[in-house]
């Protein structure tokens, strides 16, 4: 069994971020949202995965190379143009030939592993297997209509959802997807939908099986989603302290601790994580805060937030919270006369200020 996993798109709801950032190289508790797909394919003891990319960026290679490192064996696979997902399944049928695989998207967190549902999709023998969680808001998804127990039909971002279930971004496919997805026609918005290729094989009569996700599980399109995901692995870490803590300063909860930290009279309340050479100095680091590699936060106040490389947080008077920092940001208390608020953001730069 392969692995096919998807890491291009633009992200354009996660602007300004993914101006410098592939989205799914953004970290999640410090660490690139894609190795949590990769790592769970691995954990269900798959070892040969293909990662699509968008063709004009080498970012993902750049961060994750041969696999090596992850015990994988990683095969890159160049997409042109974000054309949909059954585009990406048709550019990759090279790589997958006939064996059975996994198709994973790699802007998808969830708990819990992928392994029971590659048992339900053998024990089956289905053609397809796939996951459906239940959603506040199906319309946002692939949605499946369900009778007795069976997917009858699956349409994509639906007006009119036929059941409260999303289909989620981890699927499984023997080698009658490639039909599919060779047969069906682009959508209004111009792209080979993974809905349609679903709803084809349902149509030819193929064996289109589901597990619920009844755990945790996340498509992280929005700001607000990566502030979930992140919230989630961090109730999950477990404590480890490598850099150094003063006496003044008070810990409590699950804390990770990068080395050449210093923190300086400070109140670190977890579950958080802090990268490695960063100074926390006068401060408050709150719950579901993840901090990366050499940033400063010194007489301030962060809560629920991600910031990235080389932020310096400064003598900020009110708290920060649910906020997203790309690299190399600074907040910091204006001491030039006049004393008033002065900004200078890239575009699509999002502020909110009391
Ligand atoms: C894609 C699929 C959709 C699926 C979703 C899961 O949507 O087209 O069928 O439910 O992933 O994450 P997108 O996130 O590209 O809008």
């Amino acid at each position: 069994m392969k692995a096919l996993i998807t890491a291009g798109g633009r992200g354009t709801r996660l602007r300004p971020l993914t101006h410098t950032h592939n989205k799914h190289l953004i970290p999640i508790a410090n660490k690139p949202m894609l190795a949590y797909a990769i790592e769970a394919v691995r954990d269900a003891g798959i070892k040969e995965i293909g990662i699509v990319t968008n063709a004009d960026n080498q970012d993902v290679q750049t961060a994750f190379g041969s696999g090596k490192e992850y015990g994988v064996k990683i095969t890159y696979i160049p997409q042109s143009a974000p054309l949909g997902l059954a585009h990406v399944v048709k550019i990759s049928q090279s790589f997958i030939k006939d064996e059975p695989f996994i198709f994973y998207l790699g802007d998808n967190m969830l708990v819990g592993g992928v392994a029971k549902f590659i048992e339900e999709f053998k024990a089956n023998k289905s053609n397809c297997h796939l996951t459906l969680a239940k959603v506040k808001d199906p319309e946002r998804f692939g949605v499946p209509e369900l009778k007795g127990g069976r997917i009858i039909s699956i349409e994509e971002k639906p007006k009119k959802p036929k059941s409260d279930y999303a289909v989620a971004g981890i699927y499984l496919y023997d080698e009658s997807i490639f039909e599919a997805v060779n047969a069906i026609k682009p959508s209004a918005r111009g792209e080979l939908e993974i809905s349609d290729a679903h709803q084809y094989l349902l149509s030819k009569k193929k064996k289109v099986t589901y597990s619920e996700i009844t755990g945790w599980w996340k498509d992280t399109g929005k700001p607000y989603d990566l502030l979930e995901a992140n919230r989630l692995v961090l109730e999950n870490q477990e404590s480890m302290i490598l850099g150094k803590v003063d006496d003044a300063s008070h810990l409590s909860g699950k804390i990770v601790i990068g080395k050449g930290s210093k923190i300086i009279n400070s109140v670190l309340r977890g579950p958080l994580i802090i990268g490695e050479n960063c100074v926390i100095e006068d401060a408050y680091i709150g719950p579901f805060t993840s901090i990366y590699d050499s940033t400063v936060v010194k007489r301030s106040e962060i809560e629920f937030s991600i910031v990235l490389k080389d932020c310096r947080i400064e003598d900020v008077g009110i708290r920060i919270e649910e906020s997203l920092l790309g690299n190399d940001v600074q907040i910091v208390s204006a001491s030039k006369k006049p004393k008033t608020n002065r900004f200078m953001l890239g575009d699509q730069s999002r502020v909110e200020v009391v």
